[in-house]
């Protein structure tokens, strides 16, 4: 078993069905440089102990260099007979120190204590990305709805004509999510901060090491309080799949969105031709093909996500084998978003919108019956009696095959006495928009203030 981590207790080599089951270093090679960071910090503390001279130490730090130059390179990969990628950078390391300082750097870990704390170190780096990607996307969002200040939109809901709203009242809307995304990769980074490097197998160290020094140099937190906990617990992964399922759900409703508003019965947005697709038979086509892979893309998110959840479901403490198949899913889940969102953020961005359409579009559906009915209020009628009567009027007109705003001074008499023609000031979409000036209500002074709101929450995280 020439190279392995472990075989003076074997009589006999691995079988090579269990290697091939094994091995790991065909994703866990991702993990390489973290690898050799955490090498480095725990060289460190072996130093600290007195466990390596300053030389041997010097020398130690300087064979990791080399092995890192090897990773970014290319030039150092995993071997066939490497059961994972520290054992690849064990052997890879025997070999630019020599057998007698290369063997000394295993003492006081274990790659239970190691794969737990590199997969933190990997997930916070990506964490950034994909931040920095949200951050993008919400920008241009916001963007869209600064170039579309007074644009009208058909607000829905059950996907019927509901009541009017501001274009940019809409597209600030789905901003919101993505801020709270970026809040949730916050907060999840205050528990991500933690390092389990220390804890050995599962109970610790008989070696004096300082687990807290070896978390400084990481840039982590503090050590894990519990050296079990450290090693077995890896709801910080899940954690980041369903953050990152979150943001996919988040995306898939835009996406929707986007596939209904480009088709041609809605014909509200046109898409850029860099961020569309053509089809192979019908030369006419441009498909939305983006926002089409986000709203697929969500569910292999969610897969990811409930794949390691079935995984770590009664597994005992502390270390188990099972705890390998957090990766791939994770490294998924990371790949996906970071080749998705920079793609949507475009698509998202080089948006034309039909604002006439949408404009026209707008008082159909009888969707200022809310405004008719809100306005008797205001006139003292009880709202009980207030909606009979709006609905009421909206029954008339549906007969007669008009809108509201096409109404007589005779009609509106006839369906009730409290429907004067003082009513009409409410019956322009303009005139419904501005007077929804609640807090979080579409009205553009309320719009302003919440794009205020929305970048400062944007630009705090
Ligand atoms: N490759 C393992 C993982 O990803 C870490 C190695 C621990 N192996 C072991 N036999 N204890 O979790």
């Amino acid at each position: 078993n020439e190279g392995a981590l472990w075989g003076g207790r074997f009589a006999g080599g691995p079988s090579p069905e269990l290697q091939a089951l094994s091995r790991s270093t065909h994703f866990d090679w991702q993990l390489a440089l973290y690898d050799i960071r955490g090498s480095h910090a725990h060289a460190a503390a072996l130093e600290a102990a007195g466990y390596l001279t300053a030389d041997e130490a010097a020398r130690m730090h300087a064979g990791l260099d080399a092995l890192a130059e090897g990773v970014r390179s290319g030039r150092l990969r995993p071997r066939d007979a490497d059961e994972d990628v520290h054992g690849a950078l064990e052997t890879a390391l025997l070999e630019e120190v020599g057998a007698e300082l290369g063997g000394r750097l295993r003492a006081g870990r274990s790659r239970n204590d190691q794969i737990a704390t590199l997969i933190r170190l990997f997930l916070i780096d990506h964490a950034g990305v994909i931040a920095r990607e949200l951050v993008q996307l919400i920008d241009a969002l916001v963007a869209q709805a600064d170039a579309h200040p007074s644009a009208i939109l058909p607000g829905r809901t059950h996907l019927q004509h509901a009541q009017p709203v501001l274009l940019a009242h809409h597209l600030q809307a789905h901003g919101w999510p993505l801020v709270r995304d970026l809040e949730r990769l916050r907060d999840w980074r205050g528990r991500a901060g933690v390092s389990p490097y220390g804890g050995g197998a599962l109970a610790g160290s008989t070696l004096g090491l300082d687990p807290a020094l070896v978390a400084r140099e990481l840039g982590l937190d503090r050590p894990a309080e519990n050296s079990m906990d450290g090693t077995a617990a890896r709801d910080v992964v899940a954690e980041f799949a369903y953050i990152a399922a979150q943001i996919g759900i988040d995306l898939s409703r835009m996406a929707e969105e986007i596939i209904l508003w480009n088709t041609r019965e809605f014909g509200f947005v046109t898409l850029d031709d860099g961020y569309s697709t053509g089809s192979s038979i019908m030369p006419q086509k441009k498909n939305p093909d983006i926002a089409e892979l986000a709203r697929g893309k969500s569910g292999r998110l969610i897969g990811n996500l409930s794949g390691l959840l079935a995984t770590l479901k009664a597994l005992p403490l502390a270390y188990n084998r099972d705890l390998q198949e957090d990766k791939e899913p994770v490294f998924d889940s990371v790949a996906t978003l970071e080749v998705l969102l920079p793609a949507f953020t475009g698509m998202v961005a080089t948006l034309r919108f039909d604002t006439e359409r949408m404009a026209s579009l707008a008082p159909q559906g009888f969707s200022l019956a809310t405004d008719v009915a809100e306005w008797l209020v205001t006139q003292r009628v009880p709202f009980r009696d207030a909606h009979e009567i709006s609905g009421a009027l909206v029954r008339a007109c549906e007969e007669r095959g008009i809108g509201l705003e096409d109404a007589t001074d005779e009609l509106l008499a006839e369906v009730s006495e409290h429907l004067t023609p003082a009513v009409r000031e409410v019956l322009s979409i303009e005139g419904s928009v501005a007077s929804r000036a609640g807090v979080g209500g579409t009205a553009p002074e309320r719009v302003a203030e919440q794009r205020a709101e929305l970048v400062a929450r944007t630009q705090a995280v």
